[in-house]
């Protein structure tokens, strides 16, 4: 593989993004990249309040909560040691789990999606995924997936709000197919199925 790529995983809750993270990880690994795995909502003191939010341990307005992701996404790229940009000069290949398409999907619910894309264009202008890996389950199999590994149902977990949000980011990424490259992924089979289609994916896409 030529150079390090920047791969953001996209999907509605329970769709095994994380999952896939670690199988890509260890196969770009085999292959000699360096790889700094990274999700969002992050660490960030902003990434705690959002949680706190989500989890009802503190009120939070939909708009409230789509401007904190905008400063916690700015500090995951700019922040000095560790942030996204950092690691890439550095010559890893990064992955995120959740990047700015999910605020379009997630907040375009709730606020005008274009008001979305212009809160995040600092972000999108500062660096931009090499691919946007959509990993594309329906909201029922979210919704079962959610029950059997959650404690308590989060903020935007319920039936109806993942269906908005699925049709949501099918709405983005026909809105920005010119700019961004866009990586569509059944979801509803084993994690190794999905990781073949997401290496092969990826090596298509270093190759050109
Ligand atoms: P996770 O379950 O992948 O850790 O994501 C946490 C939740 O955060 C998930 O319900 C999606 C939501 N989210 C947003 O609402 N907006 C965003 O910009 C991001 C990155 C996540």
């Amino acid at each position: 593989m030529k150079k390090n790529l920047f791969i953001a995983f996209e999907g509605i809750d329970g769709s095994g993004k994380s999952t896939q993270v670690k199988l890509l990880t260890v196969r770009l690994e085999e292959a000699g990249h360096k790889v700094y795995a990274t999700f969002e909502p992050t660490g960030s003191p902003m990434g705690r309040i959002i949680r706190d939010m989500f989890n009802h341990r503190m009120e939070g307005d939909h708009r409230t909560i789509a401007a904190l992701f905008v400063a916690d996404r700015l500090h995951h790229l700019l922040e000095s040691s560790t942030g996204m940009l950092r690691k890439l000069e550095e010559g890893y290949t990064v992955i995120t789990d959740r990047y700015y398409f999910s605020s379009y999907a997630y907040h375009g619910v709730h606020v005008d999606i274009d008001w979305v894309i212009q809160a995040n264009s600092l972000s999108a202008g500062l660096l931009r995924p090499d691919l946007n890996i959509f990993i594309d389950i329906s909201p029922e199999v979210s919704m079962e997936r959610l029950k059997k590994s959650r404690e308590a149902i989060e903020m935007y977990e319920t039936y109806d709000n993942l269906n908005k949000v699925r049709a949501k980011y099918l709405e983005a990424f026909e809105q920005l197919k010119e700019v961004e490259r866009i990586c569509v992924v059944e979801g509803d089979r084993s994690p190794e199925a999905i990781a073949g289609e997401v290496w092969e994916t990826v090596r298509r896409y270093d190759a050109t």
